[in-house]
């Protein structure tokens, strides 16, 4: 067998080895079946999973918070990070935010295990975050209705199917406050006919100059192959 046809094919076993379901159409299966023990944890071997891995991850964090202040947040502000992961970004929005200001969730238990012992480690506790297990964007039990005034769902939605996207949008929606904003990446997918009453688009960001000098996507590692665009910015009306 030639040695890049072996190599395609080793790359495709190991990609369905991390990922079984990742080329099925059908439920985002990919990342909730992933299951890490105490030790993977301690090893912080979540890190593998998220694109970028161990490398970009503190950059691929710094984004996110960087990304959001240039669309208006403040340490005042109350966030929701939706698909929160093991808090590659949360931990940089933790810390920025004043107290009892930020809520993380997802569908992964062992990303939220991990993201629950990063929050000891790094001495966040104070902050008081909330970091939840939710099952495919159903908010209800969180009791969080009118409670965010910024959400972001970083690489978050492009993992899932259309099902699960218009649950998001149903599902998730109400528990922004009037004058809300939402930031979605990767949103390639995106189409007007997601949007839920009461929301607007402010704006499709698909340029990596979209800030000028403000937030330069290059210092984060972005490339033009390998970056967040499109970015979705919606406001509550
Ligand atoms: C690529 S990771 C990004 C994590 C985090 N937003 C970040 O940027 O570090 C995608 C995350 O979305 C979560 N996710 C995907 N579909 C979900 C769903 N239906 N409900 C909740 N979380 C979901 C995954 O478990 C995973 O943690």
């Amino acid at each position: 067998m030639k040695k890049s046809l072996l190599k395609k094919l080793i790359n495709k076993i190991s990609g369905h080895l991390r990922f079984p379901n990742a080329n099925r159409e059908g439920p985002p299966a990919s990342y909730k079946s992933v299951a890490l023990s105490d030790e993977g944890i301690e090893l912080e071997s979540y890190k593998k999973y998220l694109g970028g891995g161990a490398d970009m991850w503190d950059l691929r964090g710094k984004f996110q918070l960087d990304l959001l202040r240039e669309l208006g947040l403040t340490h005042a502000s109350r966030l929701v990070d939706i698909g929160c992961g093991p808090i590659r970004a949360g931990r940089y929005f933790i810390d920025f935010l004043d107290e009892g200001s930020y809520c993380g969730f997802d569908y992964n238990v062992s990303f939220i295990d991990a993201a629950r012992k990063i929050v000891i480690e790094e001495g966040l506790s104070p902050k008081g975050p909330v970091l939840e297990m939710i099952d495919d964007f159903n908010i209800d039990s969180l009791n969080l209705k009118n409670w965010g005034e910024f959400g972001i769902a970083f690489s978050v939605l492009n993992h899932c199917n259309t099902k699960s996207r218009k649950a998001f949008f149903n599902r998730v929606l109400p528990m922004f406050k009037q004058g809300a904003s939402l930031v979605i990446t990767h949103a390639k997918w995106w189409d007007e006919s997601f949007l839920t009453p009461g929301w607007e688009v402010q704006v499709v960001m698909r340029d990596q100059q979209a800030f000028g000098d403000r937030l330069v996507f290059h210092e984060y590692g972005w490339s033009e192959d390998a970056n967040p665009l499109p970015i979705v910015h919606f406001i509550r009306k």
